[in-house]
């Protein structure tokens, strides 16, 4: 294999955890998101350098609004922060921010940090950083659905030429490949509603390690299960060596 499909093109986290390493450590669940941010840091850090060119994080889910007020407002409140902080260093490495999710239950603060750290950070072409804040897989193929039925009513789009490549191009994700990896870590084996169309053919990798431990060592373990993977993508090993 070469070092090339060795290396996965899009990665994808689900960062899990949190709650669990701050009991372990006697403190507040939203410190535990505190220390989530820093291994954020370290995980985009070790993505740019090994040429990974995707990297999506599942940041906050719709589910996630159903937590105790203090520790939404908590996480928004990081993202903000981050935003702010974090911002002049995305751009002079090249990172661009991409946020999927919906957008209708944020405050104005957050929706003008999100349009901040997208304008700001659009030129970067060295990685993608996709941030999925208040999104839900399956309200994502949904919407796609809709949309696509209002083309169809309006004459827009034939129901015969609805295929898989249509409802890719409805989806919140319509300019990103499809992960190669998903991660998720804190030994939870499920995708908790996430990238559910995109994940078909993605490798999957559970570490029993909380999202505030993982840390560059842990992601080239990751990267290292990876590479001995051998996709198929249902054929048989001789045609996908063609
Ligand atoms: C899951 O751990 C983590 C979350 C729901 C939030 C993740 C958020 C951050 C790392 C901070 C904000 C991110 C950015 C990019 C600014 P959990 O709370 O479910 O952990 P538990 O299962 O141990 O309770």
């Amino acid at each position: 294999m070469s070092e090339q499909r060795s290396i996965p093109q899009h990665v994808a986290i689900i960062m899990d955890g949190n709650g669990r390493w701050a009991k372990q450590h006697g403190k507040e669940r939203y410190e535990g998101h505190i220390a989530g941010v820093e291994s954020v840091r370290r995980v985009l850090r070790a993505a740019a350098t090994t040429g990974v060119r995707y990297l999506t994080l599942y940041a906050f889910s719709t589910e996630n609004w159903g937590r105790p007020v203090a520790e939404v407002e908590a996480i928004m409140e990081l993202f903000c922060k981050s935003v702010v902080g974090e911002a002049p260093e995305l751009v002079k490495q090249g990172i661009r921010v991409q946020i999927i999710g919906e957008r209708d239950r944020f405050s104005e603060r957050v929706l003008e940090m999100i349009d901040k750290i997208e304008s700001t950070t659009l030129k970067g072409d060295r990685l993608t950083l996709v941030l999925a804040f208040n999104y839900s897989a399956r309200r994502e193929i949904m919407l796609a659905m809709r949309s696509i039925a209002q083309r169809v009513a309006c004459g827009e789009l034939n129901v015969e030429d609805i295929n898989e490549q249509v409802l890719s191009e409805h989806l919140m994700t319509r300019d990103i490949p499809d992960p190669d990896l998903i991660i998720r870590t804190s030994g939870e084996c499920r995708l908790s509603n996430f990238l559910l169309w995109q994940a078909s053919y993605a490798e999957f990798y559970f570490p029993e390690t909380l999202w505030p431990d993982f840390d560059e060592q842990e992601f080239s373990k990751a990267l290292e299960a990876y590479a001995k993977r051998e996709r198929r993508y249902g054929l048989v090993i001789e045609d996908s060596k063609a």
